[in-house]
């Protein structure tokens, strides 16, 4: 199973975002071992990828009320991206709930290189521009 890891670059070196955005990868990492586990798992990635679903929704949107409070210039950017992902996500939850295969091969290759992308660019934009939203 390939883990997302977190790397240097991801940071944005306000401490309270980058803790929230390395526990986004840890819950992730949680869902993507269970999705490697034999026997009978999919209860457990049900339950973690609704728990990731809510936890990433929550940090989205509190994102994006400080982006909207303090006039933000890529404000409807940065909030397509983040709609994009919870798509994704809702996308990978509705194929867990109707295939018995395993997803966590599909669950990393998606969501890795999006949210590398995603943090190391919108949100490090964000997040150095003086607006913190952790
Ligand atoms: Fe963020
Ligand atoms: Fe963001």
């Amino acid at each position: 199973m390939t883990y997302i890891e977190w790397r240097p670059e991801f940071a944005t070196g306000i401490p309270d975002v980058d803790h929230e955005h390395r526990e986004l990868i840890e819950w992730i990492n949680r869902a993507l071992a269970a999705c490697g586990q034999t026997g009978d798992a999919r209860a457990t990635v049900t339950e973690l990828l609704g728990e990731i679903y809510a936890r990433i929704a929550a940090h989205f949107a509190l994102e994006e009320r400080v982006m909207k409070s303090s006039n933000y210039d890529q404000f409807a950017l940065h909030k397509r991206d983040h709609e994009r992902l919870l798509d994704e996500l809702r996308d990978i939850m509705d194929d867990h709930e109707a295939s018995s295969g395993a997803i966590g091969e599909r669950l990393a290759a998606r969501l890795t290189p999006w949210f590398s992308d995603h943090f190391r660019t919108q949100d490090a934009r964000f997040h150095r521009a003086g607006l913190t939203g952790a």
